[in-house]
């Protein structure tokens, strides 16, 4: 059984959450064991990341960039990386973000994470609460990562 990891950010009013539920709802669709985090409540080590064969990851737009906790995340992968590499590199993974009518933190979310694999699918990409259709998209997008693991 593959393991995915469902890495994101939510705080505000829980949009990025209902995402992050919804994205975790369609990789377990496929079979996957599913391990959804909020870097806002928690922040995950290097070595229990090394861990997880696929990883999608979700973040409200803060001040035109992705959230702080993942930035921090990202901080402690990059020197993680440097004294052991085994298996924090060429992850499938996939993207996913919330705004409140701006979206300008989607290239610098795409530009940093194209470091951490293989990307799957589109980055899903919602103004305010999600919309059904919104929704409907992140099931697919975990569906689709959770398939990307051979
Ligand atoms: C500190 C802060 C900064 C924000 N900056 C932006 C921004 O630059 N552009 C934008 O479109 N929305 C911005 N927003 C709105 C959030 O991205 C939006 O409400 C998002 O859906 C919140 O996700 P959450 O409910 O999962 O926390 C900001 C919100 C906060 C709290």
């Amino acid at each position: 059984m593959s393991s995915v990891l469902v890495l994101y950010h939510s705080q505000e009013y829980g949009n990025t959450g209902a995402m992050a539920e919804a994205v975790a709802e369609g990789a377990r669709s496929v079979g996957a064991n599913v391990t959804l985090i909020n870097t806002n409540a928690r922040r995950i080590t290097t070595d229990d990341y090394r861990a997880f064969d696929a990883v999608a990851f979700g973040t409200p737009d803060y001040f035109s960039y992705f959230a702080g906790t993942l930035k921090v995340f990202l901080d402690d992968w990059y020197i993680g990386k440097k004294t052991n590499a085994a298996r924090l590199s060429n992850k499938p993974y996939a993207l996913f973000l919330s705004h409140g009518g701006g979206g300008r933190a989607q290239r610098p979310f795409e530009d940093l994470f194209k470091q951490m694999g293989t990307k799957v699918g589109n980055t899903v990409v919602s103004a305010g609460r999600p919309t059904s259709p919104i929704l409907e998209a992140c099931r697919a997008l975990g569906k689709q990562l959770a398939q990307a693991v051979r």
